[in-house]
């Protein structure tokens, strides 16, 4: 018997090697490659159920109904799933995060990525991964990376992410550095445009990105860590200034973004090996070899601003559940 039910399970990732702007804004694809790592420490939970006693699409979203543009994207998805399987019911949708979602902390990733599988399995669809990859993509281009655990890429006008193998054993661990609650100012898609329409430095982002993905791959494939932080954080320091080029300026740090900044290149000088990205919000996300996470942590949670630091380490690709009754 089929229960038109699933419950995935997606993790949040970081982009080491930034995407930020569209080729293709109908598709959805990304203008330049990126490179991520998937979190164990932040995740979404997502439940889709097609029920014929519904007379619209029901989303809640951290047990609060969902509408305006965050539920059109999640009806934008169910309704290809639904072309794809024939199917003609309305479903129920509840998204839990263990993170603030909306803040440029990556919830549309492992969100997209979850409602994605989930959607699909309960649908009847049986979907590759680079099938469910891609069906995220269309939604937010991050989340395609979200279906894969560890390392992973989403190249250029690609349709879906694929993994990066070669990780395992190599200690990394990502320390998340909240500094507000609050939902962004601006949301990426739009804030892409802006940057696409209006910035002078949009083009030389375009083209500098090209090198510094094949740097970011390079040095992950070759384990270096040094090598693989300094292109992280130059592509970071690249994205942002696109986007303080746009015109209005599209300013997403604040005094605490800055001020981890400094404290990051403070740790470096005394010899402990960290490095950061922002990505559309105020957080910090530091880069560090588990040995160095304990110290490199009390320097984060003692910076003006931190409300908490989050210690992640490469997190498992999503996975799903058609039992009602598991996981629930
Ligand atoms: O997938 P979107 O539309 O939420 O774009 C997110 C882009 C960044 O997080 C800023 C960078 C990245 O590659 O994840």
């Amino acid at each position: 018997m089929t229960h038109l039910f699933a419950r995935a399970t997606a993790h949040s990732n970081i982009a080491l090697i930034k995407y930020w702007g569209k080729s293709d804004s109908e598709q959805n694809l990304p203008a330049v490659s990126s490179l991520s790592l998937t979190l164990d420490g932040m995740k979404t939970v997502t439940a889709v159920q097609f029920d014929s006693g519904l007379e619209c699409d029901a989303v809640s979203l951290d047990g609060q109904p969902t509408d305006g543009r965050a539920r059109e994207r999640v009806v934008r998805l169910l309704d290809v799933v639904r072309a794809r399987a024939g199917l003609e019911l309305f479903a129920r949708v509840e998204s839990v995060n263990d993170f603030p979602t909306a803040s440029g902390l990556a919830s549309s990733a492992s969100g997209f990525a979850a409602l994605a599988l989930a959607a699909s399995h309960a649908a009847g669809l049986r979907p590759t991964r680079a099938e469910v990859s891609a069906l995220a993509r269309a939604c937010s281009a991050s989340a395609a990376r979200s279906v894969f655990g560890g390392l992973a890429v989403l190249e250029r006008g690609a349709l879906s992410a694929m993994p990066l193998p070669g990780i395992e054993g190599w200690p990394l661990r990502m320390l998340v550095a909240v500094t507000t609650m609050e939902k962004k100012a601006i949301g990426s898609t739009h804030a892409m445009e802006l940057c696409r329409c209006t910035s002078p430095y949009y083009e030389a982002w375009l083209a500098e990105s090209v090198a510094l993905f094949e740097r970011g791959r390079e040095a992950a494939r070759l384990r270096d860590f040094a090598s693989l932080g300094t292109a992280m954080e130059q592509s970071t320091l690249m994205m942002h200034a696109t986007m303080m080029t746009a015109r209005p300026c599209i300013l997403y740090m604040s005094p605490s973004t800055v001020a981890l900044i400094r404290a990051v290149e403070g740790l470096r000088r005394s010899g402990t090996e960290a490095y950061y990205t922002m990505d559309a919000g105020p957080h910090v996300k530091v880069l560090v070899q588990a040995g160095d996470a304990g110290t490199v942590r009390r320097v984060l949670e003692a910076t003006p601003g931190v409300e908490r630091v989050i210690d992640c380490g490469p997190g498992p690709a999503a996975s799903v559940s058609t039992d009602p009754g598991e996981g629930s």
